[in-house]
């Protein structure tokens, strides 16, 4: 059950401009005016910001940098993302959590965010790291009108989104090794993982994780991972505000989101190209059966990653190890 401390903050949080009188608190949460007094300072000690005025009433101007529904739902210029938050503390994985509330009929563009993760999880079953307080780990529930064999080009699109927000805000040059790793300095710094439940002409849900390390220095990267793996605050030397990132990256996709109903892939397809690491270059590709060494031409329709086979003729890889760094 909301709390009248949560009322509270949503009341406080919907008024856009101008305030509240103490008195029409008091009559909305059916506490006395001193009561509402008492909640307002242990709101500051939170962090919140409050104007009190005489003859007018109160005001939040600042929310505390910590994460949390309130927070993220603050100023979140968005029509539909974002509009529901889960936000947990710590959890085992944000996919975790969101699967369950997918499945219990979770609105589309419903996001569930922690602050740690203690079983965060990457592609292809690997753990993915998620120090408390120091990066994004968020996960986006979807319910997108396409057909599952279309769902990798939302990760492909998400990719780009997070290459967009980086370069726009942190002075950056992210690229994107396909599939959806962002890197900077050609390390690792942020990931996206897609699942879904669908049947085979109808999704009915999607679930795009996203990882961004954002705070970590050097010490929260484990040692074997230091030679692969990054932070923004590693690259740039410089906190950032989660907050403000997972707000930026929920604008950003719902933007892009929209061109890629009303337009199709193209766009999107375009942008990703613009960001693909090695692309025009030649990588090595290893597949279950050979080994060879052909140029990465750009991505197909379907997300696949276009090269030659060792005859020459296009290739469409979907799984393979690609050595990216060969000399
Ligand atoms: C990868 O590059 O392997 C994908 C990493 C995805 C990590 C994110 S963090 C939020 C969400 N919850 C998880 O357990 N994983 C994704």
């Amino acid at each position: 059950m909301e709390s009248t401390r949560d009322k509270l903050i949503e009341i406080l949080s919907n008024i856009k401009d101008g305030y509240i009188s103490g008195q029409k608190l008091s009559d909305e949460l059916n506490i006395s005016r001193s009561a509402i007094w008492k909640h307002m300072k242990e709101l500051e000690k939170d962090g919140y910001e409050i104007e009190a005025k005489s003859r007018k009433g109160y005001r939040i101007i600042g929310f505390p940098e910590k994460p949390s529904e309130n927070t993220i739902k603050w100023g979140l210029n968005t029509k539909w993302l974002g509009k529901t938050v889960i936000h947990r503390e710590t959890i085992n994985s944000t996919q975790i959590l969101a699967h369950e509330y997918a499945q219990n009929g979770a609105e589309h563009g419903t996001i569930v965010i922690a602050e740690e993760q203690t079983k965060g999880r990457g592609r292809i079953n690997r753990p993915w790291n998620s120090t408390k307080g120091k990066g994004v780990w968020m996960s986006m529930i979807l319910r997108p009108e396409i057909l599952p064999q279309q769902a990798p080009q939302l990760t492909l699109l998400t990719a780009t989104v997070l290459a967009d927000v980086l370069r726009s805000n942190c002075n950056v040059d992210p690229l994107i090794k396909w599939p959806n790793d962002i890197l900077i300095n050609k390390k690792k710094c942020a990931g996206i993982l897609t699942e879904m439940q669908a049947e085979q002409d109808q999704i009915w849900y999607v679930i795009i994780g996203i990882g961004l390390n954002v705070n970590q220095d050097k010490d929260d990267i484990p040692e074997e991972l230091q030679s692969k793996a990054t932070s923004l605050y590693i690259e740039t030397d410089k906190t950032r505000s989660i907050n403000d990132f997972i707000q930026k990256i929920l604008v950003q996709f719902e933007k892009s989101f929209n061109v890629y109903l009303e337009k199709g892939f193209k766009e999107i397809k375009e942008k990703w190209e613009s960001y693909g690491f090695r692309i025009g270059e030649e990588i090595k590709i290893k597949t279950l059966k050979e080994e060879w060494k052909a140029p990465f031409l750009g991505i197909s329709e379907d997300g696949a990653l276009l090269t030659q086979s060792k005859e020459g003729r296009e290739k469409r890889i979907y799984s393979a190890e690609i050595d990216w760094f060969h000399s």
